[in-house]
């Protein structure tokens, strides 16, 4: 038998002798867990224990389909053997090193990101590195401060997500995440995004003529708009800031030609686009890079999460040259202690010969096609189902009431709490769901399966997405 919970200091350093049961874990995280860098969605919050594939297992041995993978960082499964690979071949060879001095990971690294680019969109640049999305945004900053001249407005859109930092946190679309906190410098015009399925104009997609575009080109019309001075011919915005999918914003796709008519009055206004592709990016979107599904170059990349499939935080940005280069953007000009481990930088570089090799493009288009479909018939069978959209494996379920409409965020709530009481059916076997929750209104199913899944779990998870919707429901 256990001794009973001890919550003291000596209790709490237990873990090592015979390690806490789910209870103690419990309440050890109460007491000593900031909640700052978290939020429990359900209450207990759910602990896992094991992970393999696209499943997650609980501490009770319970199964769990993931269809988030960590909000896409894990993109090509968990446990990937490959990946894993290269994290044990460089632990055992150079898995420490200070950033001043030279690895061969990185610098392949950066070679094979830049040269993928090139070929591309046909433009030379160059790759840093820093340690999570967020930072590599505040790298992002800078480099268009420094290329501007200092200028610390930008535009962003509205449902956008760049991060928590301070800087980044005040280019995201929401009051909430800076409310406590004050501003720091950089300053967002928030534009809205081409939310089709609720057009902020009220507008029909098969014949709105990207009105939401040509609003945007009147700012630039007259002075008195307040963000061109025509005599200068320049304009106070220094950058765009976009995803070209949103991703905490609800999966949502833009229209055919939205980035193409954008783009040209960025260039005409000489405002820099930078591309967050920290969630879409490595084929979460059918392509390396969201954007290729545009006809649209950015000047910035900015990239995360899926890099190294969540085995190390390392994140960078590409830019082009005139932007990066030694003169323009000098030694030393941002630095993380971590920015570039040899740990981090082996596991991507393994990622990226895995997509050179492996055609994931194909691979994504046709799941994700086969997975959209059968979202689409399970809108025809469940009428709380407002939407549902997808590019590649980004997928969208967007939860309204019976109207069709009107977002309904409890219902969301009610079906991710009973996701993951893994006890739906299937066969013999019991399964949970991880889902992740997304959109303006919080009523977005995002499903992120991993890349890697197969057409079987594919039927799976439509099975089990389809009793879940009818028992909560219905309940
Ligand atoms: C589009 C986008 N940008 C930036 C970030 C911030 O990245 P991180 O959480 O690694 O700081 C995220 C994280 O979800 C994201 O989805």
């Amino acid at each position: 038998m256990r001794p009973p919970l001890d919550l003291t200091a000596e209790g709490a350093a237990d873990s090592g002798t015979r390690g806490h049961d789910q209870t103690e874990l419990l309440a050890l995280e109460a007491l000593y867990c900031s909640h700052g860098d978290t939020v429990h969605y359900t209450d207990p919050p759910k602990l896992f224990e094991r992970c393999e594939g696209s499943f997650l297992y609980d501490v009770e041995g319970r199964e769990y389909l993931d269809l988030q993978m960590w909000y896409s960082a894990v993109n090509f499964g968990y446990r990937n053997p490959r990946l894993n690979n290269a994290v044990t071949v460089q632990l055992d060879r150079l898995p420490q090193l200070a950033s001043q001095y030279l690895h061969r990971e990185k610098v392949e690294l950066a070679a094979r990101l830049a040269r993928r680019i090139e070929s591309t969109w046909g433009m030379k640049g160059r790759v840093q590195f820093n340690v999570g999305g967020s930072q590599a945004i505040e790298d992002s900053l800078k480099l268009v401060r420094n290329a501007s001249r200092g200028k610390s407005l930008m535009f962003a859109f509205e449902g956008g997500y760049h991060g928590r930092t301070l800087g980044a946190t005040a280019i995201t679309s929401s009051y909430r995440y800076r409310r406590r906190y004050g501003h720091f410098g950089d300053r967002a015009h928030f534009v809205p995004f081409p939310y089709c399925f609720r057009c902020p104009y009220g507008k029909k997609r098969h014949d709105c003529g990207l009105y939401c575009v040509d609003q945007f080109a009147r700012l630039f019309d007259s002075e008195y708009h307040a963000a061109w001075d025509a005599k200068a011919g320049e304009c106070e915005f220094a950058a765009f800031y976009v995803e070209p999918i949103q991703g905490t914003g609800g999966y949502v796709i833009p229209p055919p030609g939205y980035f193409e008519k954008l783009k040209g009055i960025l260039e005409a206004r000489r405002i820099l686009l930078v591309d967050d592709e920290i969630q879409m990016g490595f084929f979460r979107a059918g392509k390396l890079w969201a954007m290729e599904n545009f006809d649209v170059k950015p000047d910035i990349i900015v990239f995360g999460k899926a890099l190294t499939n969540g085995l190390s935080p390392l994140s960078g940005l590409w830019a082009r040259e005139e932007l990066i280069s030694p003169q323009a953007f000098p030694p030393g000009s941002t630095h993380s202690t971590f920015s570039a481990t040899p740990l981090g930088t082996a596991v991507a570089l393994e990622t990226m010969k895995m997509l050179d090799e492996e055609d994931y493009e194909r691979m994504t288009a046709l799941k994700g096609t086969y997975f959209l479909n059968g979202l689409h018939e399970l809108k025809r069978r469940h009428r709380i189902i407002g939407d549902v959209d997808g590019m590649g494996l980004a997928l969208r379920v967007e939860i309204c009431s019976e109207d069709g409409f009107t977002p309904d965020k409890a219902m969301v709530d009610a079906l991710v709490g009973a996701a993951l009481k893994g006890d739906l059916e299937q066969g013999r076997k019991r399964y949970g769901l991880v889902l992740d929750i997304g959109g303006y209104y919080k009523n977005v199913i995002t499903l992120a399966p991993a890349l890697t899944i197969s057409y079987a779990e594919i039927d799976l998870a439509l099975a089990l997405l389809d009793q879940l919707i009818s028992r909560v429901s219905k309940s």
